[in-house]
């Protein structure tokens, strides 16, 4: 199989609901020719139909030129049996989410299509080994993976097995580009990129909510206004369902032989049986009223009362902006080597709770409280342990809240909300890269485009610095002891090394 005999493509797409539509169209905008198969009678005819219609509102809307809808339109063909496909130089299949079909389905495809055919699946769960295996030419068959909805999700896992041959992969990159998607190259392991890096941001948020550290609006704030992310982990949960989102969780721990990072949470199980699935049902974890997200309250800010704040002079050196940023507000510091018996105790854990800090120092645990000292701007985070007073906790609360930014108050946690999410997002996108599943610049891309978050795992980590992930994780290892935190060998060496964690292998 070469190159160079492909470059009129024909792309026959097999399966044309939601995703076949979507990847029909930009393949139609992208020049390709394009038939259509479903094995619903008239299913074809109909993806044709609205693809066609989809083309004219973007014409009307002035997003694409008449020409070029008219053009697009004329590239679509419609067959009524799967013979029809015979002269496709490749097959994109998205029927259902199931082996046997799938399997069944290329099988039958290898006895249409010439030698040289492509067959791709767009899979998200199944094994495209697995696929491959049932076919005579395990070597031409990939993975193509698109994300909902296909045309404004521009990125596209190309997924290899271990017989998969390399051109296949180059052509289905070309294609890609054609469609005007950025493509990525993944193994074929569980999740491939995207699903497996986004593991981090709703398990490690269920886990906090498992450990009662604060309500799941608190926590979603936190993470939005405070750590940048577009939308809350809950929020998100209840975008995609518990439906799907659960047994994508159960899946994904599953096929990694039970690895901690991934365990999910006994509480999205429990809701899952409820029935509680999100803005499908009107009720996730948040109501929705006419697909509108209920408001939910905030807590009031408390009436300032100031007391002298003490912060320890190494804590102090270490982080200015802390420092700087209690001058502006107004609070009179205390300054001694020793809190004065009146002070509030201010500390700043990484990766660390209160309680530990307190014990170490051996503060006056009902006097101390901590704030989260690597997020101050959007959203701040001030965190109790268990013998905290309500008079120092709402003290801390109105001094942090008096320039109007934000404050949000939970419980003791070894590493606040962001400091632990995000940590957990960087180390899974570390491994991502250690198990060389994509490139680190890959991994990254993918990230950003599949998942919308601010920064890929890899930048994300490089912007708070190799070194400060691995210690908030050290220290949520040491506290938890749970080997979901342990650091992956990728962050730990290029921490050590103090390069940026999308240095690759020599
Ligand atoms: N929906 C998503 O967000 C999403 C994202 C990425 C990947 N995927 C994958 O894409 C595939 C399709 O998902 P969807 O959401 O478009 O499903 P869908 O139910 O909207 O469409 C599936 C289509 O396949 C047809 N079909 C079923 N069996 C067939 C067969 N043997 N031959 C021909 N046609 C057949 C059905 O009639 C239907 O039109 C699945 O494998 C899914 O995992 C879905």
């Amino acid at each position: 199989m070469s190159t160079e005999q492909h470059t009129t493509e024909v792309i026959g797409i097999v399966g044309t609901g939601l995703m076949g539509r979507g990847i029909a169209q930009i393949a139609a905008q992208g020049g390709i020719e394009v038939i259509l198969y479903d094995i619903r009678p008239g299913g074809a005819e109909e993806a044709r139909a609205a693809v066609v219609s989809t083309f004219e509102m973007l014409a009307s809307k002035g997003k694409l030129t008449s020409e070029r809808a008219e053009a697009a339109a004329a590239r679509l063909s419609v067959a009524v049996e799967l013979t029809e496909l015979k002269s496709c130089s490749i097959v994109v299949e998205a029927v259902v989410e199931k082996l046997e079909v799938k399997g069944e389905l290329f099988r039958q495809l290898e006895a249409v299509v010439s030698e040289q055919c492509i067959l791709a699946t767009n899979t998200s769960s199944l094994s495209v080994t697995a696929i491959a295996a049932k076919c005579a030419r395990p070597a031409r068959v990939a993975g193509f993976h698109f994300f909902s909805p296909v045309p404004l999700m521009k990125v596209v896992e190309v997924i290899a097995g271990p017989l998969t041959q390399q051109v296949v992969v180059d052509r289905l990159i070309g294609i890609a580009n054609r469609m005007g998607h950025t493509p990525v190259r993944a193994s074929d392991t569980p999740g491939f990129i995207v699903n497996h890096a986004g593991r981090g941001y709703v398990t490690e948020a269920l886990r906090l909510l498992g450990e009662s550290i604060a309500p799941h609006a608190e926590i979603d704030r936190i993470l939005r206004l405070g750590a940048g992310f577009r939308m809350g982990p809950f929020e998100l949960l209840d975008l995609t369902g518990l439906d799907v989102s659960q047994p994508a969780m159960e899946a994904i721990y599953e096929q990694f032989y039970q690895e901690p990072r991934f365990r999910p949470s006994p509480i999205a199980r429990q809701r899952l049986a409820a029935g509680l699935l999100g803005r499908k049902t009107q009720r996730g974890f948040y109501r929705y009223e006419n697909g509108q997200k209920e408001e939910t309250s905030t807590p009031a800010v408390p009436p300032r009362e100031d007391f002298p704040v003490w912060l320890d002079a190494g804590q102090s050196r270490e982080n200015p902006a802390v420092a700087e940023l209690l001058k502006k507000l107004g609070a009179s510091l205390d300054n001694g080597e020793r809190p004065g018996d009146t002070s509030l105790c201010l500390v700043l854990p990484i990766g660390r709770d209160v309680t530990t800090c307190a014990a170490a120092a051996d503060l006056d645990p009902t006097r101390t409280v901590g704030l989260d000292p690597l997020f101050l701007t959007g959203c701040r985070t001030l965190m109790t342990n268990p013998l905290t007073s309500n008079k120092y906790r709402d003290a801390a609360h109105a001094l942090l809240a008096s320039d109007s930014v934000p404050v949000a108050v939970i419980h003791d946690s070894a590493g606040f909300v962001s400091q632990r999410v995000i940590a957990t997002i960087v180390n899974i996108g570390c491994d991502i890269a250690q198990q060389g599943i994509a490139t680190p610049e890959d991994i990254d891309r993918s990230v950003t485009l599949g998942l919308g978050y601010p920064f890929g795992p890899l930048a994300m980590g490089d912007r708070l610095g190799a070194q400060l992930v691995l210690r908030i994780l050290d220290e949520m290892h040491d506290f938890y002891g749970d080997p979901r935190y342990r650091p992956s060998p990728w962050l730990k060496r290029r921490a050590l090394l103090d390069v940026s964690l999308l240095t690759p292998d020599n």
